[in-house]
């Protein structure tokens, strides 16, 4: 299983919840660990490095402000030398409040594609340089089913998770000939942690399980097989797609 020895791989959010869950795949892998997030994530990189055996450290960093995501960067350098894996998941999700979009505060608005977007880019900016250095590199993006099918209420999250779509392609086509592959993982609905701590986004649960062809509920878990697959050489010829792991609720 340890298809990831001695790779660092960064990721974003990796504090806690759907984050924490690739942080752990990939240090099962054997990838050491660079966690990054606006939230505590000292325990859990400790957990980590104790857990599998692997280094990892915590960068507190606001993935939407270019002078943190240099010194996050910097970081990561400083303690590994290298950066091989970089999945941007952080976002403004679980906890963003709903509204259908006629009455969407621009400044709501604004805060969503900062974080979701404008952060995917930045980290991708800086990190995509050292990867260039050692000719190789995966990024990944997390987007999400929503950019397929809509969600009401979430005018701003949908259209900052389909900018991420965009984003992949270009970044694809520009890193592709320095050795990195660029991919979108988009998760269908997740029963993760910080969405059970924000329920009003689970009220679409019965409906969206009826769109499903595997029509259960999806675990962070679900996403990890997927996620290392983007993260190993098993995806070496595939870059600028996205890998949909929704239970078939897009295809159906
Ligand atoms: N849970 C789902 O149903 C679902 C479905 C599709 C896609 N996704 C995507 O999966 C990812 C993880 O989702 P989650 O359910 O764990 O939700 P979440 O809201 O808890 O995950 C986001 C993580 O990013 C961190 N974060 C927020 N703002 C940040 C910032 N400015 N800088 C750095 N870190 C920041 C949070 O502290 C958290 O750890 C997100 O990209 C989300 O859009 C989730």
């Amino acid at each position: 299983m340890a298809q990831l020895a001695g790779k660092v791989a960064l990721v974003t959010g990796g504090a806690k919840s759907i984050g924490r869950t690739f942080a752990q795949g990939l240090a099962q892998a054997g990838a050491n660990i660079v966690i990054a997030d606006i939230a505590e994530g000292e325990t859990t990189a400790k957990e980590i490095a104790t857990g599998f055996g692997v280094a990892a450290i915590f960068v507190k960093c606001d993935v939407s402000d270019e002078t943190q995501v240099r010194q996050l960067i910097a970081a990561a350098i400083a303690k590994f030398g290298r950066i091989d894996i970089l999945v941007n998941n952080a976002a403004y999700f679980a906890a963003m409040p709903l509204h259908p979009a006629h009455e969407l505060p621009v400044e709501l608005w604004d805060k969503v594609m900062a974080v979701n977007v404008r952060g995917s880019f930045l980290t991708a900016k800086h990190a995509a340089p050292h990867m260039m250095k050692a000719k190789s590199g995966k990024i990944i993006n997390i987007s999400s089913g929503t950019a397929y099918k809509g969600m009401p209420d979430m005018a701003a999250y949908v259209a900052s998770k389909a900018a991420v779509l965009g984003l992949t392609r270009t970044l694809a086509r520009e890193f592709g000939p320095h050795g990195i592959n660029v991919n979108t993982l988009a998760p269908g609905l997740i029963e993760s942690e910080s969405l059970l701590e924000n329920p009003r986004h689970l009220a679409p649960t019965e409906r969206i399980l009826a769109s499903r062809a595997i029509a259960r509920k999806g675990l962070p878990r679900d996403l990890v097989g997927g996620l290392l697959f983007l993260a190993s050489p098993a995806s070496d010829f595939m870059t600028g797609q996205t890998l949909a792991i929704d239970g078939g609720s897009i295809n159906t």
